[in-house]
């Protein structure tokens, strides 16, 4: 199969909702991260999602809509949490479990009783969800154990001769998936940091809080909340290591290390900001401390870097938890196997 690259362009995004329509996938940008989307209604197309991303059958997708009326017949109910959320937070990066209907087929829901939803604002996403007259179930168009992709070009790289069209929205505006939280209860959970943050919902909600698996590997065979969780993501070929504390002994501490490394025959590079001074040592830039949305936009594409230069291993300076901080970390984190240093 040949992948068409295409302009996202009235009449392009015509074509990928009526090929979505037809059953088939169309990867598309979200503010996020770019999706993979399938009719959601469609059992066998969503079935073809996992196929060609190599994805495990029992991590279930997330729900877009263009509209919040159009979740109505998707779940059995809306908790009253979700309804605060979903009126300040949609359109946005945000993903709410809800009680699923049985018009969701198994494939999406990987065999739980609820459904993740999300209402994105990138325009592109919202035309081709009204286009396809449909639901549309879409992770995020990586291989997985990759990187989610940011830009068209890391979905080609991940998706060629996979799937039909890829529309391209230029680079993803916050850079890291969409924070999901599970508002059922009274307090709501968030499952998976993102571009809404703690402060964010806790302003509007009263309160939140932060599943144990946020900052903290998985223990095999342990029960999670969010399957995704359990799943090796993100990780490079590289050894990575995270390294945080005060920043002349953290920039010190990865000087030394890579210099070891690079004795011994390796090819390392760092993951750190570009206002602090390697001395001409290989550095794929997190933006400046300060900015942790930098981080954010960025984070993904180092990552695929360090596979594309071949690196053997990769020193990260830690980010901030404050804000979209902690979805950085989280993120990092994981493509560590949280292998966190701390220098005092
Ligand atoms: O920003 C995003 O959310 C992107 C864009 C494309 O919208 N999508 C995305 O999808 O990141 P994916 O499939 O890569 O990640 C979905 C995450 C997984 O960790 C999955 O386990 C969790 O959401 N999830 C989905 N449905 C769930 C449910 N019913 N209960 C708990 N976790 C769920
Ligand atoms: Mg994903």
């Amino acid at each position: 199969m040949d992948t068409k690259v295409l302009k996202p362009t009235e009449e392009n995004i015509r074509y990928a909702g009526s090929l979505i329509a037809a059953g088939q996938l169309v990867a598309f940008p979200t503010e996020t991260v770019y999706g993979l989307g399938a009719d959601a209604r469609n059992g066998a197309a969503v079935a073809s999602i996992f196929r060609a991303k190599g994805r495990p059958g029992d991590n279930p997708l997330i729900v877009h809509v263009s509209e919040s009326g159009e979740i109505l017949p998707l779940v059995s109910g809306i908790p009253a949490q979700a309804r605060i959320l979903m009126e300040h937070f949609w359109p946005g990066p945000m993903t709410l479990i809800f009680p699923r209907s049985d018009r969701i087929p198994d494939e999406v829901s990987a065999g739980l009783d609820t459904v993740g939803i999300r209402m994105p604002s990138n325009p592109v996403a919202r035309e081709l969800i009204r286009r396809s007259g449909c639901p549309i179930a879409a992770p995020s168009a990586n291989r997985s154990g990759r990187p989610s992709p940011t830009t068209a070009a890391h979905v080609y790289e991940d998706m060629n001769g996979r799937i039909p069209v890829i529309l391209d929205g230029g680079p993803c505006e916050v850079g890291l998936e969409s924070t999901v939280i599970d508002a059922r209860g009274p307090v709501p959970v968030i499952l998976r940091p993102g571009g809404i943050t703690p402060e964010m919902i806790r302003a509007v909600a009263g309160d939140v809080r932060l599943d144990e698996h946020i900052m903290a590997p998985v223990a095999e065979g342990e029960r999670v909340r969010s399957p995704g969780m359990k799943y090796r993501h993100y990780a490079p070929e590289a050894r990575t290591v995270i390294f945080e504390g005060t920043p002349e002994k953290v920039i010190a501490e990865i000087c030394r290390r890579y210099d070891a490394e690079q004795a011994a025959g390796g090819f390392p590079a760092i993951l750190g900001f570009e206002t602090h001074d390697y001395g001409g040592r290989r550095v794929l830039s997190l933006g400046v401390p300060e900015h942790p949305d930098e981080a954010a936009g960025r984070l993904f594409a180092a990552l695929r870097e360090l596979d594309t230069e071949k690196r053997t291993l990769a020193l990260c300076e830690a980010v901030s938890l404050e804000g979209i901080g902690l979805a950085v970390m989280n993120r990092m984190g994981r493509a560590a196997a949280f292998d966190i240093i701390r220098i005092e």
